[in-house]
């Protein structure tokens, strides 16, 4: 049985004051979730702030994205050994503006990605495809090629370090959400590619995510769909109450 997760990315938003009202908000209302797991990634400044605050609930605090090096002359970054020295247990990895707006590639995110395990990070790495090349028909493609360059060198062991989150680009911001069945699709294809390369027992543990314009209105749904493991949610999370609505979507779907 896979355990839900659900992470607030809340990208370049929140003043400390702001984070502080919403932290003290979700943890009146989501703090001890059992059978759930909860994280937020707030901006690099409030991330050991928001540690401090959340301790003696569940909810883990993550960076959405890091270096690739530990330490060095990289002005402007956050390595992973800062993330854990902030109280961080996971990070973000391969997000579509870090893709799209950013223009980091396969091999950056790959070797991000063999850093922050190497570190003792959880990894949510992103995958999706554009509008277009949707409408080519070319989603697969796009996700194999995401998830083969991503986890490049990642060895079995190191694999229950890693969930998947299928963020379609054209649905991150737009309001636009895959529908259940377009998301499961691909959720289902994801899974099936960790079995060929990991074997089923990894596939079956596996954790997908979905991410783009989750809220509390469709989340039952997209929650209902057997390969769904969880939302990956940008807008919603600033927002207490539509976060907690969004996590608790899952009690009805996913547990026991
Ligand atoms: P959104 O963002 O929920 O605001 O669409 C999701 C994301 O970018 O992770």
């Amino acid at each position: 049985m896979r355990i839900p997760l659900f992470v607030g990315n809340w990208k370049m938003h929140m003043t400390r004051a702001e984070a502080e009202e919403l932290l003290i908000s979700l943890k009146e209302k989501a703090g001890n979730v059992e059978g759930i797991d909860v994280g937020v990634c707030p901006s690099f400044p409030y991330l050991s702030f928001a540690t401090e605050l959340l301790v003696g609930t569940n909810i883990k605090v993550g960076g959405q994205n890091m270096a690739w090096e530990n330490s060095g002359a990289f002005t402007g970054e956050v390595s992973p050994v800062q993330l854990r020295d902030s109280g961080c247990s996971f990070v973000i990895l391969g997000h579509s503006e870090r893709r799209h707006v950013f223009g980091e590639t396969n091999e950056m995110i790959n070797k991000k990605v063999k850093r922050a395990v190497e570190q003792g990070l959880n990894v949510i790495l992103c995958v999706g495809e554009k509008l277009n090349e949707r409408e080519q028909g070319r989603t697969e493609d796009i996700v194999n090629s995401q998830l083969q360059a991503g986890l490049k060198g990642v060895d079995i062991s190191m694999i229950d370090k890693i969930t998947i989150a299928y963020e379609p680009v054209w649905a991150i911001g737009t309001g636009k959400t895959a529908t259940p069945e377009m998301a499961e699709d691909v959720h289902a294809f994801i899974r099936n590619w960790f079995k060929t390369e990991f074997g089923k027992s990894a596939a079956d543990e596996l954790r997908i995510q979905y991410g783009g314009s989750v809220k509390p209105e469709n989340s039952s749904q997209l929650m209902a769909q057997p390969d769904i493991d969880g939302a990956l949610v940008g807008g919603a999370s600033l927002d207490a109450e539509s976060f907690t609505q969004i996590i608790f979507s899952a009690a009805e779907n996913k547990q026991e």
